[in-house]
């Protein structure tokens, strides 16, 4: 059985595509230093599939605990690369943070998967490589352009990183690039849930708004060139970005010919205002929501959507929950998990 090693297996991406990869027969271990997650996310991984699912708490800029760590977990076979750091706002008041965290984990890491045989490499990377883009929908052969923040700066150094790395490496590198992760697994036992509970993701804030836990949601800008004057997103839900990765792993797996680099857009194609967003959630969960226009705010892009035709016809991907899917789905965990607490 492949065994794949998730850094950043008890975040909110990490913790999905876990599920989606032991669904799938694949033996997982997680590589979390837990800053920005909580450890309940992996019991709950259990209560979902049945599996117990061991997290080394490192942090993976530390050289010795990633060497430990191959050295007690004997071949494995590929790895998704999903922890970082990804706040556009803090990494616009903090950017050396940003570029140390992000950027020395890659490098140890992919010096340690080097070393020690690994030979499938599964980066997470971020729409947010494109920049301010005029072409829409993005391919991935659209040119990127300047990044808004130095977290998408983090993506695009990363994503040379490995590109570089590859000219020489034994190893096949697939990075994706999502595009908006929303929407939470159908078990509502797992979902976004940041550490210190400070989230600057729309989702968490519209239900959070809700529930009462912030007073009113800030809509950032609405006198941008769109539809509404709000900026456009494409918003993909997570457990369709978590299959993806199993997708690129099982093409790994059976495709000695596959491309060593490879580059996929995970979007829905369609883009939506944030308007949209708050009338959806309006609609699944019948609460009126109290927004607020606000400014616009330093390092947000104006409108980005995906062409996802290549993850279609190579991954043989599709993005199979809608909007509303999302909404209801990240409802139905942010309730449970105020049960829970
Ligand atoms: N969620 C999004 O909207 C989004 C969009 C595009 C790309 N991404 C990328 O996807 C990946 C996963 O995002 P997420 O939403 O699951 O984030 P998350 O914050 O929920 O999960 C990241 C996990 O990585 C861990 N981590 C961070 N730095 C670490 C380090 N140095 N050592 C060990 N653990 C570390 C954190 O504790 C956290 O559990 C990130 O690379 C992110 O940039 C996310």
């Amino acid at each position: 059985m492949s065994k794949i090693l998730v850094t950043g297996g008890s975040g909110y991406i990490g913790s999905h595509t876990i599920i989606d990869l032991i669904d799938h027969g694949y033996e997982v271990i997680s590589a979390d230093n837990l800053k920005r997650s909580l450890p309940s996310a992996l019991d709950n991984i259990e209560k979902v599939t049945g599996k117990k699912v061991t997290n080394y708490e490192i942090d993976l800029c530390d050289k010795n605990a990633v060497e430990d760590l191959f050295q007690k977990e004997k071949n494995i076979t590929g790895i998704i690369h999903f922890a970082a750091l990804k706040s556009v706002p803090e990494s616009v008041q903090n950017p050396l943070m940003y570029y140390h965290n992000n950027l020395e984990s890659l490098v140890v890491l992919l010096y340690a998967a080097q070393k020690n045989g690994v030979k499938q490499f599964v980066f997470s990377s971020s729409c947010s490589v494109y920049g301010n883009t005029e072409q829409l929908p993005v391919t991935e052969e659209t040119p990127l352009q300047e990044a808004e923040s130095p977290y998408a700066r983090t993506k695009q150094i990363s994503e040379k990183i490995i590109e570089d790395h590859a000219r020489v490496a034994d190893m096949k590198y697939v990075v994706l690039r999502y595009f908006n992760p929303v929407g939470a697994h159908e078990s509502a036992l797992i979902g976004e849930n940041p550490r210190d509970g400070v989230v600057f993701n729309i989702i968490p804030r519209v239900t959070g708004t809700a529930l009462g836990q912030y007073d009113h949601f800030d809509v950032f800008g609405s006198d941008y060139p769109t539809r509404d004057g709000t900026c456009v997103r494409d918003y993909i839900h997570v457990m369709d970005i978590a299959h993806a990765h199993t997708l690129a792993i099982q093409q790994l797996d059976r495709d000695a010919n596959a491309p060593k680099y490879d580059i996929y857009n995970l979007g829905t194609g369609n883009g939506v205002t944030v308007l949209e967003v708050i009338h959806a959630f309006e609609r699944v969960s019948g609460i009126r929501l109290n927004y607020r226009l606000q400014p616009r705010r330093a390092g947000d892009v104006v409108s980005i959507y995906a062409n996802n035709e290549k993850a279609k016809t190579k991954l043989g991907w599709t993005a199979t929950r809608d909007l509303d899917t999302m909404l209801r789905t990240a409802w139905q965990w942010e309730n449970n998990k105020r049960k829970q607490a």
